[in-house]
């Protein structure tokens, strides 16, 4: 087994275009990183019960759950984390306020920081990851060796990792200040890995290479990519495909016991142009990727679906390429 690519990486933040499979993949990372007997908390942020849904369990309270076991004795666990909460663990951080809650919850004053200021919704959900990150027991022991978060899309992620800036602008001084700045810290830190998965299609791919170049000019950590769903080529390579003349198509039909008419013909030979512009486009997609520089992962599409049995085989796959 190779070793890690991120030997040093506690917060393993996945991202990507919407679809592509960050939810199993975030899933499939922890299982991986839970082998020989570690502890990972796979922490979910965008409330809608996906990891529940992936594990077959009922829905993940704001409460840290176990979820699965992994081989070696590790374990995953799961948090859904619920804004709401989050804020009123987080009033109590700063103010003892946990009381007030009740106050707040009728003044509507939740509402507000929860759906009008959507950055505040980010202030508190990125706090809770680094806290899970920092947590350590009075014997200095970290309970979980790992975070995995489940995080929002491509299109946010910046913005999303980057809020506690916008706290300095706000607060200059004071508790809040800190927490913010020991937030970034965390986050700008080679503690941090945001790993971005794609697929083999232009705009996944593109929204890949802008996220890249938004995460470094914010100073913050890139990690690998992973490419999802891949389908093997069903037929050797381009170049042979090109190279299938018609009479030569007819004549290999006919050796394999085919009756051969012109519609079969014309219909393998479109399927094969189909195919072909398929693989070159896939080509052209791996090469931008690569262009990249970053550590690539590859997962095939499981034809099967997603299921628990799915995401163990996944995770094997990653860490056989040292993504764990
Ligand atoms: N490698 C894969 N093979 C087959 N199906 C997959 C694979 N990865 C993801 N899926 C499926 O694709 C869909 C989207 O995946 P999901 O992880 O929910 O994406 P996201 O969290 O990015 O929205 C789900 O139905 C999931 O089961
Ligand atoms: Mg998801």
């Amino acid at each position: 087994m190779p070793s890690s690519d991120w030997p040093d990486v506690v917060l393993h933040v996945v991202s990507g275009k919407g679809g592509t499979g960050k939810t199993t993949v975030a899933a499939a990372l922890a299982l991986a990183l839970a082998r020989d007997g570690r502890r990972v908390m796979l922490m979910e942020v965008e409330g809608r019960q996906g990891l529940a849904q992936l594990f077959d369990t009922p829905p993940l309270p704001y409460e840290e759950r176990r979820l699965a076991s992994a081989p070696g004795g590790g374990e995953v666990w799961g948090l859904a984390v619920d804004p709401e909460e989050a804020l009123l663990e987080y009033l109590e951080l700063f103010y003892n306020l946990r009381r007030a809650g009740g106050v707040l919850r009728r003044m509507g004053a939740i509402e507000f920081v929860t759906t009008i200021a959507p950055g505040l919704r980010d202030v508190l959900l990125t706090g809770k990851a680094v806290e899970l990150v920092r947590r350590q027991d009075k014997q200095h022991a970290r309970p979980y060796d790992a975070i995995v978060l489940d995080a929002p899309p491509t299109g946010r992620i910046t913005r999303f990792l980057n809020v506690n800036t916008e706290i300095a602008g706000v607060a200059k001084v004071g508790p809040i200040r800190s927490q913010a700045d020991g937030v970034m810290a965390v986050l700008r830190s080679d503690r941090t890995a945001v790993h971005l998965v794609t697929l083999l299609e232009e705009m996944p791919v593109q929204e890949t290479a802008d996220g890249v170049a938004e995460l470094e000019e914010a100073a913050l950590p890139v990690g690998g990519i992973v490419v999802n769903m891949t389908r093997p080529p069903a037929l050797p390579s381009v170049a042979e495909l090109r190279a299938v003349e018609p009479v030569r198509l007819e004549a290999s039909l006919r050796s394999a016991g085919v009756a051969v008419t012109p519609e079969v013909v014309q219909a393998l030979r479109e399927e094969g142009a189909d195919h072909v512009a398929r693989v070159t486009l896939e080509l052209s997609e791996r090469a931008r990727i690569a262009e990249l520089g970053r550590p690539v992962y590859e997962l095939p599409f499981l034809a099967g679906g997603i299921d628990l049995a799915a995401l163990y085989e996944l995770a094997d796959m990653l860490r056989e390429q040292g993504m764990a």
